[in-house]
């Protein structure tokens, strides 16, 4: 898809899914959604374990969807290279994990990925805004990165408000994402505060049926 979508779609993330499913699952996913989020956890820069590279790359020829990996890792920049062997599109690190954002931006840029920044539910809106002309997304944690379930805290739903009116105002391209908490009811709160991508895990995978449930979570929310 173009990297400049013309109104919020929703991204599902696979953590919440039964992996071996998803070989079932994508073909159909894939007609209902562009983007396939995919949560790399690390034990270090958060308190759980998910995936990596191997899962990254057998899922990769099962699906034509764009593949967004949110490195919850540290020193994520040692690994830019093999996230895009491994077939992701974009590749988003957390602000917190880095010294240098400007450099890592630049790093993802060099190896031809769209490069995103994450911000931690603790770290202000502000600390992001000198990256935003180098970023091609900005993802906003709902709620304390490392874990699906969670509840989306008001807070984060202000930094997407802010983020909004500073891209919009600086008249830039960059995308804001949510992630944590997303559904049907916080989902109309996000889209209002101007998200452009909602990253949803339970609220898709925790149903029996999928792909259905994405389609009733779009209607819901009229996108
Ligand atoms: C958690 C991950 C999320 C997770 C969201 O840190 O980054 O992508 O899948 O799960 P839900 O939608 O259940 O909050
Ligand atoms: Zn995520």
């Amino acid at each position: 898809m173009a990297f400049a979508p013309s109104r919020s779609f929703i991204a599902p993330s696979i953590l919440s899914s039964d992996i071996c499913d998803l070989a079932k699952h994508l073909p159909v996913l894939e007609r209902e959604a562009e983007w396939l989020h995919l949560d790399v956890m690390d034990g270090c820069f958060v308190p759980n374990i998910s995936f990596g590279f191997p899962i990254i790359k057998s899922i990769r020829p099962k699906t034509r969807m764009f593949f967004d990996a949110h490195l919850m890792i540290v020193n994520p920049e040692w690994y830019f290279e093999r996230f895009a062997e491994a077939g992701s599109g974009a590749i988003t690190f957390h602000l917190e994990a880095v010294e240098k954002p400007l450099e890592a931006l630049k790093q993802i840029h060099s190896l031809g990925k769209r490069a995103g920044i994450s911000l931690n539910d603790e770290t202000p809106v502000e600390s992001v805004l000198p990256f935003l002309q180098e970023a091609d997304l900005v993802l906003v944690m709902g709620a304390p990165a490392g874990f699906g379930g969670q509840s989306l805290q008001p807070k984060n739903i202000e930094k997407i408000r802010t983020l909004r009116k500073k891209i919009d105002s600086k008249k830039l391209s960059t995308l804001v994402s949510v992630d944590c908490g997303v559904n049907g009811e916080t989902g109309k709160a996000v889209i209002e505060a101007g998200v452009d991508i909602l990253v949803m895990g339970s609220a898709v995978f925790k149903s029996e049926k999928p792909v259905e449930e994405l389609r009733k979570l779009q209607q819901g929310l009229g996108l």
